[in-house]
């Protein structure tokens, strides 16, 4: 029988609720922070670590969220790509202000990351749309996205036009399509914890820097 303290329940052992977060001097920089996290989402679940949940608001507020894949971060903020006449990209451009929810089931973590949004360099759209696969390259070419489709067959109509116009040559990036980079304000990170006593650790932007604060879960 493994010994143990009286009066305790089996995971309740005190070491348990040591906070998984330093909330030390060493981890001040959200940016850096969130690249360790995203680096072991990765090694547990290759793939999966970059769907994350973009939330925009049109003019009046109303808000709307769908998964998006984070194609790229750094000390400017959090890429992604998409179609420059979708209903998020409209949003956005009435709206300039998002949020981002990653959550890893691999280890149990989530970051929300809150700022406002930019479009990507146009150097940045072209180098990123020259790696895609042909296929996807066409496909952005194809979609009108958000706009209404009388059917798969129209869509399918759209790709092998596209396909034709392109036979031979290199697909160059439509103008109608590129990135986004939200600019973090706020970073939050929560981590799992036994009895919901889970960690949570903000970090808000103040000048050149940013303050941390942690939160009851
Ligand atoms: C896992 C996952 C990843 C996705 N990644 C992207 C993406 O990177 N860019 C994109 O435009 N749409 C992506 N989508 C589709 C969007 O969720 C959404 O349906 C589409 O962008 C249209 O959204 P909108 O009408 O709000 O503009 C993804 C969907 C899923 C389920």
């Amino acid at each position: 029988m493994p010994a143990r303290a009286a009066g305790r329940l089996p995971g309740e052992e005190i070491d348990s609720l040591e906070a998984p977060i330093d909330y030390g001097t060493a981890m001040n920089d959200p940016i850096a922070r969130f690249l360790k996290t995203y680096e072991r989402a990765q090694k547990k679940d290759p793939g999966d670590h970059t769907r994350v949940a973009l939330a925009t608001a049109d003019e009046n507020g109303r808000p709307s969220v769908r998964m998006v894949l984070l194609r790229g971060v750094d000390d400017r903020g959090f890429v992604f790509f998409t179609n420059y006449g979708s209903s998020k990209a409209h949003e956005l451009a009435a709206n300039p202000q998002a949020a981002l929810c990653f959550y890893w089931e691999s280890i149990k973590e989530q970051v929300r990351v809150e700022g406002t949004v930019e479009r990507a360099g146009s150097d940045e759209s072209d180098a990123y749309f020259a790696s895609r696969e042909r296929a996807s390259q066409l496909a952005a070419w194809a979609s009108k996205q958000s706009s209404p489709l009388e059917s798969r067959t129209q869509l399918l109509a759209e790709y092998l036009k596209v396909k034709a116009r392109f036979a031979g040559r290199e697909v160059p990036r439509p103008d109608f399509w590129g990135g986004f980079r939200l600019r973090p304000q706020r970073i939050e990170f929560w981590s799992n914890q036994p009895h919901r006593l889970h960690d949570r650790v903000a970090f808000v932007r103040e000048g050149d820097g940013w303050v941390k604060e942690r939160l009851y879960p």
